[in-house]
């Protein structure tokens, strides 16, 4: 076969970027026609003219420039399946058959007393935040008494009701064959999460987990956590503490946040360079309450759905 001149090549590859092109922005103009996991009834958009503007920006970005920031427990874990609800990672212990009754029942109330302050759409953040630290570090005293054995993680997860959204595979498999690096920035507990994500298959390369991590001894006992604590509301500042990860990803300018509570809307700050950024967050509980806030501040909110659907339509047009 005779070879092509490099002008020819050049004229070839041209044409082809041009047409790739013609065709994001035909995609672009009719893309809630294109998109029918938009017409579902728990999609609700306060301002579907600028969602669709980003979206254009994000598609028009293609994967090259997209990463992905996501909260964990009932973000990509299920809020409930049939009916039922369903762990976080601290929950996945709390039920275990690791802890003593005593320390369960003592769990339990812990999450009576501040679950409904987590949730409250009555109290601010700031009023919240002192609450949330007082939360935390109980509920982890209490573990580091109960001495858990970090070899028991991988069974005590296969005995637990967690389950990841509905169509996760092709959410991690998607991302991962694209080299799209998924940043999962959890306020739950790293080890169990790591277990979780590690049993459903879709620990792929391109994941990047921050989270409370377990510090043990050496005969593998919990004895403490690492680092400095994350809580549901100071989200705010793992970018700053992440910086190596966010510095390689300077040309990654778009990005897919995806959250369940409102402290999830500021897991990207701090994030230097952001072109187009979409908001995604799922609205589980207390939903006729906090409708209007969480369409006040996040782009898409998706009410009581348990799948990735919404997300996975999003990711297909980009890629
Ligand atoms: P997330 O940041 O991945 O959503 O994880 C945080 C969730 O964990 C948040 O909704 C509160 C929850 N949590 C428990 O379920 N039990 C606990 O003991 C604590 C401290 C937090
Ligand atoms: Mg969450």
């Amino acid at each position: 076969m005779q070879a092509l001149h490099p002008w020819t090549l050049l004229l070839i590859s041209a044409v082809t970027l041009g047409q790739i092109q013609e065709q994001k922005n035909q995609e672009c103009s009719k893309l809630n026609t294109q998109m029918p996991e938009f017409q579902k009834k728990t999609v609700h958009i306060k301002d579907p003219k600028r969602v669709e503007e980003i979206i254009c920006g994000l598609i028009k970005g293609g994967a090259v420039k997209l990463q992905v920031i996501t909260d964990f427990d009932m973000t990509l874990s299920r809020f409930s399946n049939n009916g039922k609800r369903c762990p976080t990672c601290h929950n996945i212990i709390d039920n275990c058959k690791l802890i003593t009754e005593e320390c369960r029942q003592k769990l339990y109330q812990l999450k009576e007393t501040y679950y409904p302050i987590e949730i409250d759409p009555n109290l601010t953040i700031e009023e919240k935040y002192p609450y949330m630290v007082e939360w935390y570090t109980k509920s982890h005293t209490l573990l580091v008494e109960q001495r858990l054995q970090k070899d028991k993680f991988a069974e005590i997860v296969r005995e637990s009701d967690v389950i990841l959204k509905e169509g996760y595979e092709i959410f991690f498999d998607k991302l991962n064959e694209h080299n799209i690096p998924v940043f999962i920035f959890s306020a739950g507990i790293g080890d169990i999460l790591e277990e979780v994500v590690r049993q459903s298959s879709v620990y792929h390369s391109n994941v990047k987990v921050v989270s409370n991590f377990m510090d043990f001894d050496d005969n593998g006992v919990l004895k403490g956590f690492k680092g400095e604590l994350i809580h549901v509301y100071n989200k705010h500042d793992g970018a700053l503490k992440s910086t190596e990860y966010f510095n390689q990803l300077k040309d990654n300018s778009n990005i897919i946040l995806l959250g369940d509570s409102l402290g999830d809307l500021t897991m990207a700050d701090g994030v230097a360079n952001v072109e187009n950024i979409l908001k995604v967050g799922y609205l589980n509980d207390k939903v006729d309450e906090l409708l209007e806030k969480y369409m006040d501040n996040y782009d898409i909110v998706l009410v009581k759905d348990e799948t990735l659907d919404v997300v996975n339509s999003i990711l297909q047009k980009i890629m």
